[in-house]
């Protein structure tokens, strides 16, 4: 089984209500050996999946799924960008519109990490730590992505906003960088793009992101696994940005 770390999204789709939570958030998660859930948290597991990649799906799978197609709207051959691919909601958001069958570029900090994920199947990959990183990926896509799925904000946002194809989307889920830059306006109205905001997803999104990675074998890529009495090690990789992809806690 796995479980939605949704708690009280509501009944509106669009917005999640007041007394939402998340599982872990602020009450105890799931660093422990037992966890107890209503049992309308439980989904089946996609039987593709060993226990550890299961693990690793629900929260940044979901945030991902309602990223990728709720709220960015990625469809076939759309050109989607998708930045720091070492974050596990990153790596999702990838897998997702890939398989969506969307032309996939991505950016990193870290050049073997865009190199594996090329391999992939991602079309290209810039390195952010490179002045003008942007114009790397206009050269390819010269009107812009459909889609940018963002978790940095950051110096480089106003970069991103740039780089919206006419009536595309900029979606925001994160602020790993901190504060956005400025955004040229005139840029962003005359290509009459949106940039939003996202959070996790409902519990139907939970459903649909559970079905899509069964319907496609995708495979949640895991960093490592350890016991949990190795914790602080993993948050130390996490904290040093070596990881790529999750990091599993294991109790058994
Ligand atoms: N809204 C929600 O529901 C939701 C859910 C989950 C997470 N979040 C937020 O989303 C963000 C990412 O979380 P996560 O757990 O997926 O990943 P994470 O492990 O926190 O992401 C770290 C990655 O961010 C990338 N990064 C760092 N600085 C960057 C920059 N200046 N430009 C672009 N990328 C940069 C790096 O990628 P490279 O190694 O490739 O350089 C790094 O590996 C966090 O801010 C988190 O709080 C929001």
């Amino acid at each position: 089984m796995i479980l939605n770390p949704n708690v009280n999204w509501g009944n509106h789709p669009d917005y999640q209500q007041l007394n939402y939570t998340i599982l872990g958030m602020p009450t105890a998660g799931t660093f422990a050996e037992w966890v107890a859930v209503p049992v309308h948290r439980l989904h089946e597991k996609p039987s593709h999946l060993s226990d550890e990649e299961a693990a690793a799906l629900p929260l940044a799978g979901l945030t991902a799924y309602r990223a990728v197609f709720t709220k960015g709207k990625v469809k076939k051959d759309d050109a989607v960008l998708v930045t720091g691919i070492g974050g596990g909601v990153a790596l999702f958001a990838f897998q997702f519109a890939h398989a969506a069958g969307a032309k996939v570029y991505i950016t990193s900090s870290n050049d073997e990490k865009i190199a594996t994920v090329v391999g992939l199947g991602a079309k290209m990959g810039v390195n952010y730590k490179q002045e003008n990183w942007q114009k790397e990926l206009t050269r390819k896509e010269y009107m812009g992505f459909q889609a940018i799925i963002d978790g940095a904000g950051g110096e480089d946002f106003g970069k991103l906003a740039t780089l919206i194809a006419p009536a595309g989307t900029l979606v925001v889920y994160g602020t790993t960088a901190g504060k956005p830059s400025a955004i040229q306006l005139p840029r962003l109205f005359f290509s009459q793009a949106t940039i939003t905001g996202t959070t996790m997803g409902n519990d139907e999104e939970f459903a649909a992101m559970v079905a899509f990675v069964a319907q496609h074998q995708i495979k949640p890529i895991v960093s490592s696994v350890r016991p949990f009495d190795q914790i602080v090690s993993a948050l130390d990789e996490m904290d040093a940005g070596k990881q790529f992809g999750k990091l599993v806690v294991s109790f058994v």
